[in-house]
This record gives C-alpha cells, structure tokens and sequence, in this order.
C-alpha cells in the first residue's frame, strides 16, 4: 500500500516537514521526482536541516528511504547531504537505496540550465539553476547517464561524448564558464555513489509492498509547477503530481490508497511566472516576513498572496487528493482579515478553471473576505482549541474544495500539527 504527499502549489508548501511527521506510520518513504532543486526543511530538537535529494523519512533510525527512477540526482548534493545527516548519527549506508535507473545530473547540465537562463533575459523560468531542465532533457532526448551506468568500465568515455554533445550547445549560447571544479567534485560523488546502495528500484519497491510494508511517496515541487499541468512555460520539468509517482517509482495506480495535498494557509511562489493573487503591498511583505518566506534552496525572496481556491480545486482534480494538509496556519495569527480567491475574471468572464496560458492573461481574482483570528495558535493541540474565526475559515475552504483540511500545522516544529 501506497500512500503520497505532494505540494498543491508552486512548492515550498511544507512537505519536508509533514513528510519527517508522518514517516513513522511508514516502512518506506520515497522521493520519485524532481532533484536538488527540492529544498525540504526539517526541525530536529530545533536544529534546522534542509534535504534537497534524501527523502525526509532518514531520520527515523529504522525506515528505509529510496530516491526513485523518476528524480534527477546531483552527486555532489547527495555526497554534501549524506555527510549532513551523519552528523546527525544517521546511519545512511544502511537506510538509503537509490534507484539504478535515476537519471544524473552531469556538470554539464548546470552549465546548461544557467545558459539558457542568461539568454533568455527578461523571459527566464528563473530556475533554481541546478541543471533539472537540461537533465530531463537528456532523459526524454534518450541521451542521458543513469545511476547503474556508473558501474560500466566505460562511463567516463562514456560522459566525454555526451560532454562534447553539451560543449556544442554551450558554444552556441556562448557560454565561456571555466566547469572543471564541477566536473573534478562530480568524479568525487561518482566514487561516492559507488560506495552506496543501488538497487532496481521497481522490483525492491514492489517486494516492499507485496510483503505489507507501507510506503510513503514523497513530492516536490508543487502541482502548479507540473511540467504538464502547472503554469508552462514557468514550471519544472518533472510531473510533480501523482500520476508522477507510477513512473517515477515503478508502482501501479492501484496500489496507491491516500493522496495527502499540502497547502500553506497562504500561497507563495519563488521563481518567475504567473501568480492570481500575489500581494505587492504591505500585506505581501508582512507574510514574507512572518513566514520566513526565503528559498530553501537559493535563498531567493519568495513571492507571496492569499490562498487561491482556484488552483487549489484544479490540484485536487488533477491529483485525487483525498485529504489536506494546511500549513503555516500561525503565520496569520495576528492579521485582521483573511482573504481567500474563490474565482478569476479573465477577458471580462468570471471562471474557476485554471486556463491554458495563464501567463499571457489578464487575471483578475475575486475573494471572499474572513475576520482573523488574532490569537496564537502554536501552542494548540487539539481541534477544540482552535478559534472559531479559524473553524469558519477552513470550514469554506473544505466546502469550496470538496476534500477536507485534516491536519493543520501550526509550527515549524516536528510536533506542532493539530488533528482536524
Ligand atoms: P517544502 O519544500 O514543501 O518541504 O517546504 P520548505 O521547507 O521549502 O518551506 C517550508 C518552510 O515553512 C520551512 O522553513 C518550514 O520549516 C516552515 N514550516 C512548515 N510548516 C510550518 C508551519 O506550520 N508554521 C511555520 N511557522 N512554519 C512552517
Ligand atoms: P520544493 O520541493 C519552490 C521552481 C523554480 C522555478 C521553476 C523551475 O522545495 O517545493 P527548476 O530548477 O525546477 O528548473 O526551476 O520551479 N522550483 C521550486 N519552487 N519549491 C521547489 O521545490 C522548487 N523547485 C523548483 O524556482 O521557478
Ligand atoms: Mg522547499
């Protein structure tokens, strides 16, 4: 049995944070998309660690934790990342397998994803400059290295070709960045990797959950940034949903029982692209602030607005989402008034549909507006506590959506999560 947390937004939504939660229910936990440009924040004991390639099930000492077919691996953040959670005494020699068929991130591809952003200008995804485009480029493009392929006598050869494939592409952007630090740091991880457990991730997978273990599939990224479905062209290059767990990790669809969507109780983006409900005004700083709105990853600003049920709806339906989780619920604590977008008017139209080109339109969003509850909440545990200002807040949001907020988080903290 299957069960996923993905984030309904364009990321950042808390996943690291509920995935480390609910890892204890689970014998596996598993990342099957994305890559480095993940950054999944955990609290242990206060101290902050953020995993960009590891599933954020490693820190429980006695689960097994498998990055998928469907990531994009970056040797050098995994090696930085191992040594990280071994000073936390995690043992990841024994808990941490990784799928031969996981596509790599050559240094190529981040020379790559950086030179295609510098000739786009104005018109640039604003990446995370990690290389992810150009490496599911190579995968679709049938060009790429795999895990497993580290162990061919050949593979250096093998990467000199496709390197000088890459130098041609590099030539044409005019790119001149000297990349052979990058590429001595990624013969390193290459070694480091060897030294790990690689496994045919669909077949351990599978054995796993034919012998009644429970796994957990872990998203990144967001549903708004589907390669497919998201803001095109501003989105990553991974199916970030849960269809995207089927390929991303070799399991049948009916093996997957609950769908966990994460939402913040507000919405941010980093990156560039469309936004309905952006706030450029005191209100947006406020929840920049408060919320600590800062890429885990770049450390870039994060954009933020309200909560936008539109977007919301569409990740459901595209996702099946059966239950939600809300985070960062207490970063709203002190303001007055809450609002929610429950639909757009687009070339003078009221819709609810998420339209094909959002970046090329004129949204204007509609809200219905709630009193704050203006009162902490990060020391509540139980639904009772919670104010009723916040019960009628998240009772419209469970209308509008048609899947109920089960969990509400109320803290960075591992045990700050109410029970709805
Ligand atoms: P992810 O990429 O979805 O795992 O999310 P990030 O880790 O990039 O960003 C979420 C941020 O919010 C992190 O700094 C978390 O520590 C923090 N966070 C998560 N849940 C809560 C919450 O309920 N309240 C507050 N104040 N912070 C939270
Ligand atoms: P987590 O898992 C937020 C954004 C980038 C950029 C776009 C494409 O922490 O939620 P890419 O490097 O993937 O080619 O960038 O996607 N992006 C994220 N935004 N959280 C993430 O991951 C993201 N991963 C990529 O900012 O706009
Ligand atoms: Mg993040």
């Amino acid at each position: 049995m299957v069960d996923v947390i993905l984030g309904m937004q364009w990321g950042d939504e808390g996943k690291g944070k509920i995935v480390d939660y609910f890892a204890k229910d689970y014998d596996v936990v598993a990342r099957f998309q994305g890559g480095p440009n993940a950054g999944h924040t955990l609290y242990l004991n206060d101290k902050k660690v953020v995993l960009h390639q590891i599933p954020s099930g490693i820190f429980h000492e006695d689960k097994i934790n498998l990055i998928g077919n469907g990531v994009v691996l970056d040797v050098v953040t995994l090696k930085k990342e191992c040594e990280a959670v071994a000073s936390f005494g995690v043992d990841f020699r024994k808990n941490l397998f990784i799928s031969e068929r996981t596509h790599l991130i050559l240094p190529t591809h981040r020379a790559l994803d950086k030179a295609s952003e510098l000739s786009k200008g104005q018109d640039k995804i604003g990446s995370t400059l990690k290389g992810i485009g150009p490496a599911y480029m190579d995968k679709t493009g049938r060009n790429g290295l795999r895990v497993g392929d580290i162990l061919d006598k050949n593979f250096t050869t093998n990467y000199i070709k496709i390197r000088m494939k890459h130098q041609r592409l590099l030539d044409n952007f005019n790119f001149q960045e000297d990349i052979s630090a990058w590429e001595e740091e990624f013969f390193q991880g290459i070694e480091f990797l060897r030294s790990l457990k690689i496994v045919n991730g669909e077949y351990f997978i599978n054995e796993k959950i034919n012998n009644g273990m429970r796994v957990l599939a872990e998203g990144a990224q967001g549903s708004m940034l589907d390669v497919d479905f998201g803001t095109f062209p501003f989105v990553t290059s991974s199916n970030t949903i849960s269809a995207g767990v089927c390929s991303g990790l070799g399991i049948a669809p009916q093996k997957i029982k609950e769908i966990i969507g994460i939402t913040k109780a507000y919405c941010t983006r980093v990156g560039s692209g469309p936004f309905p409900t952006e706030l450029l005004d005191e209100t947006g700083d406020f929840l920049r602030n408060a919320g600590n709105e800062f890429g885990s990853t770049t450390g870039r600003p994060r954009r933020c607005g309200w909560i936008d049920l539109v977007a919301l709806h569409f990740a459901c339906m595209i996702n099946g989402v059966t239950k939600i989780v809300m985070t960062k619920a207490d970063i709203l604590d002190s303001l007055q008034e809450l609002k929610v977008c429950d639909s757009y008017t687009i070339n003078g139209k009221e819709t609810k549909h998420i339209p094909f080109q959002m970046n090329k339109m004129d949204i204007v969003p509609h809200y219905s507006s709630f009193k704050g509850w203006g009162s902490d909440i990060s020391k509540l545990t139980t639904s009772s506590q919670m104010p009723e200002e916040m019960k009628n807040y998240i009772a419209y949001i469970n209308k509008y959506l048609g899947v109920t907020v089960n969990y509400i988080s109320n803290g960075p903290g591992r045990e700050q999560i109410i029970s709805v």
